[in-house]
């Protein structure tokens, strides 16, 4: 390893021994002066600049360890910690304990955490092209998510936050979302005048008025008090955030609805990101690659086995809707497609839409 400390001495004209006992001229204290300098720099520097030279990435997220997202992170910190040891450490931060979804765009942009990853629902600041993944009934299934994401439309929507200063690394699934409640839900009249809690979407908010529901945006750290103290009533969310976060020991109900998705984009920022040397960046995308193929796995098997863990825990009541009852659930809530199509482009929900077959 290269030794600062001794590189440092080896520029001084003389040892310390002759400099500092046999010359008392003026010019001479500054030369002690100045070698004492050096020398305690040679002394710290070492350290100072073994810390310089390695680039922090915090990585800030909203969920549990134990699900898609949390285990995706966790491995890329793993894949890089071990690749780029010395050079690139990466720290995740999880549950919210840094920011929640509202403020991590822009601390983000401040430099005060490197990425993220919040649900494709939070990004309505930055760009309203991403609405077009939480119109209700959209995708059948994460098959056709993941061929409409691979396709031209879903990558442009990934440069679609350039403008606003912040690249989107790519998507991440979880899956499909389910409601809870504190009653049976089995056609949309029963969710009428309940308070449901949603992501900060507008989407979300005419998807519940549809059933006429009262939506009520909050983070996602509150649901579970929220629901607790029946300040809202229900909620909508995957297996896997609704068994994670134990909304499941406080909502009777769950009914399985499938009528939207929670899927994530990873995000930098373009300051941070394009500051990074070429070879440094290339490695980050390998292990982002690996770790998202790992998370997406996760999502596929816990969208069964947190489900089956809940209906074990008998806590919660899950209730199987009959084809007949969900196409009810998707008569009413589909006119919100033709609401937002000026802001999202009816050109991008027909290619969403395609993505089916
Ligand atoms: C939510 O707020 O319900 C989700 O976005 C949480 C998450 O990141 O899965």
């Amino acid at each position: 390893m290269f030794n600062h400390g001794r590189a440092l001495s080896g520029w001084l004209p003389h040892n310390a021994t002759d400099i500092s006992d046999t010359d008392p001229t003026e010019e001479n204290d500054m030369k002690k002066l100045a070698l004492s300098a050096l020398l305690g720099a040679s002394l710290i520097l070492p350290a100072t600049l073994a810390e310089a030279k390695e680039i922090v990435i915090k990585f800030s997220h909203v969920v549990a360890e134990n699900t898609p997202k949390g285990q995706m992170a966790n491995k890329f910190r793993d894949l890089v910690n071990e690749r780029l040891k010395g050079k690139v450490k990466v720290e995740v931060f999880p549950n919210a304990q840094l920011f929640g979804d509202k403020k991590v765009l822009e601390a983000l942009l401040l430099g005060d955490v490197h990425m993220a990853a919040p649900s494709l629902s939070k990004f309505k600041k930055y760009t309203k092209k991403l609405q077009v993944f939480d119109l209700p009934f959209l995708f059948n299934d994460i098959n056709a998510v993941d061929r409409f994401q691979k396709g031209p439309e879903g990558q442009k929507l990934l440069k679609s936050l350039e403008s606003k200063g912040l690249i989107g690394l790519g998507y991440l699934h979880n899956g499909l979302k389910q409601l809870s409640a504190y009653k049976p839900l089995r056609v949309p009249a029963d969710a009428a005048g309940q308070k449901f809690r949603i992501m900060s979407s507008d989407v979300l908010a005419a998807q519940f008025e549809a059933v006429k529901a009262h939506p009520v945006k909050k983070p996602f750290s509150e649901v579970f008090t929220l629901l607790g103290t029946h300040a809202i009533d229900g909620q909508e969310n995957t297996w896997s955030n609704i068994y994670s976060k134990k909304f499941y020991e406080v909502q009777p109900y769950i009914t399985e609805s499938n009528h939207g998705l929670l899927d994530y984009m990873v995000v930098t920022s373009a300051e941070f990101w394009n500051g990074l040397p070429a070879d440094i960046r290339a490695e980050l995308e390998k292990a982002l690659s690996e770790a998202v193929a790992l998370g997406n796995r996760v999502a596929l098997e816990k969208a069964k086995s947190d489900k089956q863990k809940i209906i074990d825990s008998g806590r919660s009541t899950v209730i199987q809707l009959k084809p007949e009852e969900v196409e009810q659930w998707r008569a009413v809530m589909k006119p919100v497609w033709k609401k937002f199509e000026g802001e999202i482009g009816a050109d991008l929900i027909a290619a969403a839409s395609a993505a089916n077959k």
